[in-house]
């Protein structure tokens, strides 16, 4: 295949070991502060910035140029950015009929070659990969999203994995759609015919469908994931009158009971239906295989619709999860007042000895205070030895030992007191798969059952022995021998007997 028909792989399921340009990469400022930017080449100054196209953090500015060809997951410092025009105001020409009051000058700086970036004091990012948890914490919010604690469990419940395909509706922020790619994903398919695992997601919101599709594209996701702009309500699930052959659906709508019974696997006996009772039915479902189903709703009185609807169109094993997530806190308890002020530590005495020591050392310092004041001389107290290294990690004790201050005190974990995290109710169920009287037929001539002559316990040794090899020994030869030793002994011993 020549190199530029080779499919790009999704950064999302393939990043490579080092950053690019042209890819998504998640900035990471903090665990709770992550930026998704696209890494640019500049070719030169860009926006007023010297240095090419530069991304502002509290933390610092940080070049593209600084964040290009390095290892996934690398510290970055920040730099020292020449803003060079930016802000500047253009003068125009005379006769410009242009803005009068000028713009800023951006072109000039283009023209410039990139400047190398200057490493800064302080401030550093690091770089990290995108995967569907990093995304679903950095994206553009255009809804409420499903959130990883929510989707994980999820994915497990209505059994993605790789080849499955899922519908799911609406695809808002694509939170759930970028999670479920990544649980189906088996490759790409190469042509339209060739069946892999795939996410039809729809969405009836004009501005939102457009900005998906983009991010789709942009992320290397199409031909994982096919968007349809539909309102599912009305419309159904069918993508160009075609089955998409599901065995998963995840529903995140506001009505989950009016998009069911477009997912049944025969036409639902509804006057709505009815109208177009002329046309064949095609239900989106793989026909070969049952269908699980989740649906998330945030209201009960929701949860008590889709449920019925469900009961009616031939829904079973129906059951209601709600996700409680509970962050854990784990951290070191330090007590003692040889801890440098630091947040989270107590600063109180660990015990009766370090109260009365510490005593004795205030006693000590006035005492040695109130005679400089006696004796008229200057009253400088004599300063502790300097017990804190700069790293802040590693520690003296009073007898000039040094000790790891990330390694004092007991280990805690502690619990959120409050559980503030109900986003939904998930209501799960399966749909059986479809069973013809020719499949029953089919299966009963495989498997006949009803006319056994014998029992398999009670058969000769001879069929035995034949029973024996046709399960455990028809391929591997040492297998094989021992079986045949097993049958040849019992033989004897059945002759014995006899
Ligand atoms: C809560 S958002 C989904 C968020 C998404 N699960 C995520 O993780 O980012 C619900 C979406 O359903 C869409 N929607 C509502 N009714 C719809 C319908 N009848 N057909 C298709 N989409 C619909 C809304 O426009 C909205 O974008």
């Amino acid at each position: 295949m020549a190199a530029d028909t080779i499919k790009r792989v999704s950064p999302f399921l393939d990043s490579g070991p080092h950053t690019t340009p042209g890819t998504l990469a998640i900035v990471a400022l903090s665990r709770d502060n992550l930026i998704p930017v696209y890494l640019q080449d500049s070719k030169g100054a860009h926006d007023g910035y010297a240095e090419g196209v530069v991304v502002n953090t509290r933390y610092g500015s940080f070049p593209h140029s600084t964040l290009l060809n390095v290892p996934w997951g690398s510290q970055i410092r920040a730099s020292n950015v020449d803003t060079g025009s930016r802000g500047r105001k253009r003068k125009r020409p005379e006769g410009d009929a242009g803005d009068a009051a000028g713009e800023v000058n951006r072109e000039d700086a283009a023209a410039n070659a990139v400047k190398q970036a200057a490493t800064a004091s302080s401030g550093f990012v690091h770089i990290l990969p995108p995967t569907p948890e990093l995304w679903t914490a950095s994206l553009p919010h255009r809804t409420q999203v499903v959130y990883t604690p929510d989707y994980s469990y999820v994915l497990h419940r209505i059994r993605a994995r790789p080849g499955t395909r899922i519908i799911e509706a609406g695809s808002g922020s694509g939170s759930f759609t970028h999670a479920s790619a990544r649980a189906v994903y088996n490759g790409y398919p190469r042509d339209g015919s060739e069946r892999k695992g795939k996410v039809f997601s729809f969405e009836y919101h004009e501005t939102r469908f457009e900005k998906m599709k983009n991010e789709i594209l942009g992320h290397g996701l199409d031909g994982l994931v096919q968007l349809t702009h539909r309102d599912v309500y009305k419309d159904g699930f069918l993508v160009d009158g075609e089955s998409p052959e599901a065995e998963s659906i995840f529903l995140d709508l506001p009505a989950p009971w009016q998009a069911l019974p477009h997912l049944s696997r025969s036409r639902p006996q509804t006057a709505e239906f009815a109208a177009d009772g002329e046309k064949p039915w095609v239900s989106p479902l793989n026909p070969k295989k049952s269908a699980y189903i989740c649906t998330f709703s945030p209201c009960i009185e929701q949860v008590t619709k889709t449920v019925s609807a469900m009961r009616r169109l031939g829904w079973v094993n129906i059951e209601m999860v709600e996700i409680a997530n509970r962050r854990l806190q784990v951290f070191r308890d330090r007590v003692g007042l040889h801890i440098p002020t630091e947040r989270g530590a107590n600063l109180t005495p660990a015990n009766v000895g370090e109260a009365v020591a510490r005593l004795a050392e205030i006693e000590e310092r006035f005492k040695e205070h109130s005679k400089a004041s006696r004796s008229g001389g200057n009253s400088s107290t004599p300063t502790a030895a300097m017990d804190v290294d700069t790293n802040g990690d590693v520690m003296a004790d009073a007898n000039g030992a040094p000790y790891k201050i990330w390694k004092e005190g007991r280990l805690i974990t502690k619990g959120e007191p409050e559980v503030k995290t109900h986003t939904s109710y998930l209501v799960f169920a399966v749909l059986p798969r479809e069973w013809s009287a020719e499949e029953e037929e089919a299966a009963f001539k495989r498997w006949p059952c009803g006319g056994e002559e014998k029992v398999i316990g009670s058969l000769n040794k001879q069929a035995r022995r034949e029973e024996k090899i046709r399960i455990h020994g028809g391929k591997n030869k040492d297998t094989k021998k021992k079986v045949e030793k097993d049958v040849e002994a019992e033989s004897k011993e059945a002759a014995a007997e006899a």
